[in-house]
């Protein structure tokens, strides 16, 4: 059983060092609750800060549950709930879906999956399996892991849905290559969720993708947020400017976070992470302002002259 004055007091520390301090963390521990965006398909509103499918999860067999634990649990004491998922292998599968089990967590967290396999029967075992593991009769939301063998997959996850072993279901893309055949799928079926690449170093998905999920009434998940670190290695050495302080921003993550919340087109951002420092920093950004019209000019001017 969890020592909540300990956790508290670590949390506290974990604040401190990513600079969230005073109103920042009084709002974290106010239970105000994270900040939330609707699901167009059904009303219901999900927290704009989630966790992606990070080293701790990869490696939960492995490893340990722990650092999995730490991390999930800082979503979830910053009124996070949004885990983001696919099966690895049946040792990790099985020890993620008994972390996810635990009391504390269990009914906190909003747990997707992903289908990955190439090929009708494969697909469904690979679903079969992943609710057996993960521990779950229903999953929240099952995708198409970067719209693998989309055609034949999509009717057994409208199948899944019809029968409530996911309530919602969607497609995945990472890269700008998949952007057409999405954008043609869009056209003629209408997904509850999309997951998407975009950041402020990563905008095509502004130009086309994210209006017609927002006119479909698709919900719309971001990946890549930090393109998997690359961003950070590319602002090595630069300074945070000033101006950031006007939206409450204080670190390089909380810039691409702001950024991608600014727009209101976004339901909830992935980012990866296998430190609850991080954790806690990228799931605090959600609290406070966001960077009007012309702060988000500037920002996009300034990352594209680095
Ligand atoms: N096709 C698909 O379906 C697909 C493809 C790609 C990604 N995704 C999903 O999207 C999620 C996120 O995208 P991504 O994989 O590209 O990762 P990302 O969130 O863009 O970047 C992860 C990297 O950023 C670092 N990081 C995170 N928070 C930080 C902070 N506050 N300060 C400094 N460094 C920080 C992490 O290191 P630390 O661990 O040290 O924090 C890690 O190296 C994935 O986990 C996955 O769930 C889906």
């Amino acid at each position: 059983m969890r020592n909540t004055n300990t956790s508290r007091r670590e949390f506290m520390a974990m604040l401190s060092a990513v600079g969230v301090t005073g109103v920042g963390a009084t709002r974290a521990f106010a239970q105000e609750g994270m900040p939330m965006r609707v699901i167009p398909s059904t009303g219901e509103r999900l927290p704009v800060v989630g966790l992606g499918s990070s080293k701790v999860v990869q490696e939960v067999a492995t490893e340990g549950s722990e650092p999995l634990a730490g991390v999930l649990r800082t979503l979830v004491e910053h009124g996070g709930s949004v885990v983001d998922t696919w099966p690895r292998n049946p040792d990790n599968d099985a020890a993620f879906g008994r972390v996810i089990s635990e009391p504390d967590l269990r009914e906190n967290l909003f747990v997707t999956t992903k289908i990955d396999q190439v090929g009708r029967e494969l697909g469904i075992a690979q679903f079969r399996q992943t609710q057996q593991l993960y521990q779950r009769e229903t999953l929240d939301l099952t995708q198409i892991f970067s719209l693998t063998d989309l055609d034949v997959h999509w009717p057994s996850l409208r199948a899944w849905k019809e029968e409530g072993a996911t309530r919602y279901i969607g497609v995945t893309v990472s890269q700008f290559g998949l952007y057409e055949q999405l954008e043609e799928f869009l056209g003629r079926e209408t997904p509850d969720f999309i997951q998407v690449n975009y950041s402020i170093t990563e905008r095509l998905a502004e130009e086309r993708l994210l209006p017609m999920a927002r006119d479909r009434g698709i919900a719309v998940i971001i990946n890549r947020p930090f393109m998997n670190g690359a961003y950070f290695r590319r602002l090595e050495g630069e300074a945070l400017p000033e101006w950031t302080a006007a939206f409450d921003c204080h670190s390089w993550a909380q810039f691409s976070l702001k950024y991608i919340l600014a727009n209101p087109m976004i339901t909830c951002v992935l980012t990866e992470t296998s430190n609850p420092v991080h954790m806690a920093e990228n799931a605090s950004t959600a609290f406070g302002p966001v960077p009007d019209a012309q702060a988000r000019e500037r920002m996009r001017q300034f990352i594209d002259s680095i």
